[in-house]
């Protein structure tokens, strides 16, 4: 079954010139890229995008980090797209992320680790709809 999920090449590895690295990662697993743009959080964009983690004590950081430069906001579709996406970033730490992961090549710790991606599909609906509306979306 086809579904979509939702990824965001983080400030760190939009610096480091890994986004085109970031997206083939993702072509090559087997997913369609249907929307993509760049932009820049501030830092309450951030917050609402992470509210989930609201109460958690590196929120202020996380907020921070994410709001301090561009970032390539995408989305994606294909067969399992939510686990095949996850599989591909590896573990939230770099440290514990397997080899060829998104995150072991191109994350420096818990906090940069160079791209995101949505864990459940209530979660993909509300992160796409956070940036994307459908005429922004490209499904084929
Ligand atoms: O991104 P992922 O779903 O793997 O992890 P999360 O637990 O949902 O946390 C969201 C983001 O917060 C992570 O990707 C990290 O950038 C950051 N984080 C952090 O700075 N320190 C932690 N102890 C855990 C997460
Ligand atoms: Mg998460």
């Amino acid at each position: 079954m086809s579904d979509r999920t939702f990824g965001i090449v983080k400030p760190d590895a939009v610096k480091a010139g890994a986004t085109g690295d970031i997206l083939a990662m993702a072509e090559k697993a087997g997913l369609k890229i249907i929307g993509a743009r760049m932009i820049h959080m501030k830092k309450e964009d951030a917050e609402g995008f992470y509210h989930v983690h609201a109460d958690k004590g590196f929120f202020g950081e996380l907020t921070a980090f994410m709001s301090e430069g561009p970032v390539l906001v995408f989305v994606m579709e294909g067969a399992n797209a939510i686990k095949t996406w996850r599989d591909t970033l590896g573990a939230t730490n770099p440290a514990e992320a397997a080899e060829g992961t998104i995150r072991k090549k191109f994350g420096t710790n818990i906090e940069r680790n160079a791209a995101h991606g949505s864990d459940a599909p209530e979660t993909a609906a509300f992160e796409i709809g956070y940036f994307f509306n459908g005429l922004q979306l490209f499904s084929r």
